[in-house]
């Protein structure tokens, strides 16, 4: 490895999120506006060819884990084809996905053999008619059925992310627990975060103290685990439940202090922090045929520009950056 991927603040980044296309077959409330967002003319989204290239770059950095984001994963075309190349790249210890689940059931045997090996899949409600109405689409039943797919193919834990909103969803934060009981699923409660679009509101954020007393409150025997220090979740197990817990404090406790993770968006934009505006194009120097060393200048200047952490939410809600459907969480 090389020091391209360490920023000023001496953090190690080997973690690479990689958005796969800017399109979704749900319209999440908190991801994108009804409306819908403008999406990159085709020829401007990274190729098969030029995602492998980048990737090959970062991994033989130093970068050991890869996930797959979007939009929507599982709706590229040649997605087996990326796994396939991206699980065989010397040094990559994980590749991972972030799927909202709808097409994921029938896929995932095959993705599988293709070398995904972790899989975190959204649901944010256990209630058919509100998932209808938070997501404006159906696949309820779907999702469900991805879950118990991915625990069926040995996935362990399978990580169900659920991002709690006010008056939404936080009354069934106890029924999400009730789940881990049986099921060997990492449920994780995720405070909702502004982005372009999303019509983010202090009053609709959850607190990680709130959400966790209400728990206290239905599981007397809830107890804290070790987490490790890159990690973006605060982890949890009710004693006796085979499944555990955890919360993502991005807004009252951010844990930018062990961040190691870098995006490469779909149209080839590299983004070092999630709520960093600042983005450089490696898509245009790729095509300009620049070689790798010449890349990784660009790659180490922009992660060196990485600021220590993100600047509050309520600078991040005024701060103009991307709806999230364009940078995959
Ligand atoms: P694991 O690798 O399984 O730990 O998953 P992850 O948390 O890294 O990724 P996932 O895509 O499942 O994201 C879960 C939630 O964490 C989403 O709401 C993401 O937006 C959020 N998240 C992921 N990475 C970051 C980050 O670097 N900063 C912040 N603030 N939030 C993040
Ligand atoms: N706040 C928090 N999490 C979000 N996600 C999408 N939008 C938001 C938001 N505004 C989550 C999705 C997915 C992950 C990539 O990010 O539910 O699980
Ligand atoms: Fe890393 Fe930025 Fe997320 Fe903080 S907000 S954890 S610095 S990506």
């Amino acid at each position: 490895s090389s020091d391209m991927l360490i920023d000023s603040f001496g953090r190690f980044h080997n973690y690479l999120r990689i958005s796969l296309t800017e399109r979704c077959n749900l319209r999440c409330q908190y991801c994108m506006p009804a409306e819908g967002v403008e999406l990159t003319p085709n020829s401007n989204l990274l190729s098969h060819d030029e995602i492998i290239r980048l990737a090959d770059l970062f991994v033989s950095s130093g970068v050991d884990k890869i996930r797959l984001t979007g939009g929507e994963p599982t709706i590229r075309k040649d997605i087996e084809d990326i796994c396939l190349h991206l699980s065989s790249l010397k040094g990559l210890k994980t590749l991972a996905m972030t799927t909202n689940g709808i097409v994921l059931a029938k896929k995932l045997p095959k993705l599988k053999e293709c070398g995904l090996s972790a899989i975190n899949i959204s649901l944010d409600t256990l209630v058919p008619a509100k998932f209808e109405f938070m997501t404006r689409r159906k696949g309820h039943a779907r999702v469900l059925e991805s879950i118990n797919t991915a625990i069926e193919l040995g996935y362990n834990p399978v990580k169900v992310n659920c991002v709690v909103m006010r008056g939404m969803n936080d009354d069934e934060i106890c029924d999400f627990v009730e789940l881990t009981r049986e099921k060997p699923i990492n449920v994780r409660f995720i405070e909702f975060m502004p982005f372009d679009g999303n019509v983010w509101n202090i009053k609709k954020l959850v607190p990680y103290a709130e959400m966790l007393d209400k728990v206290r409150q239905q599981f007397k025997d809830v107890r804290r685990l070790q987490d490790h220090p890159t990690d973006t979740a605060k982890n949890f197990k009710v004693d006796g439940h085979s499944g555990t817990i955890s919360f993502i404090t991005s807004m009252t406790e951010h844990f930018c202090a062990g961040c190691n993770r870098l995006r490469l968006l779909a149209d080839g934009n590299f983004k070092v922090c999630l709520f960093g505006p600042s983005e450089v194009s490696l898509r245009d120097p790729l095509r300009a045929g620049v070689d790798d060393l010449e890349l990784k200048d660009i790659i180490g200047a922009a992660v060196k520009r990485k600021k220590r952490a993100h600047a509050g939410m309520f600078d991040i809600a005024k701060t103009a950056n991307r709806p999230m459907i364009h940078i995959g969480g």
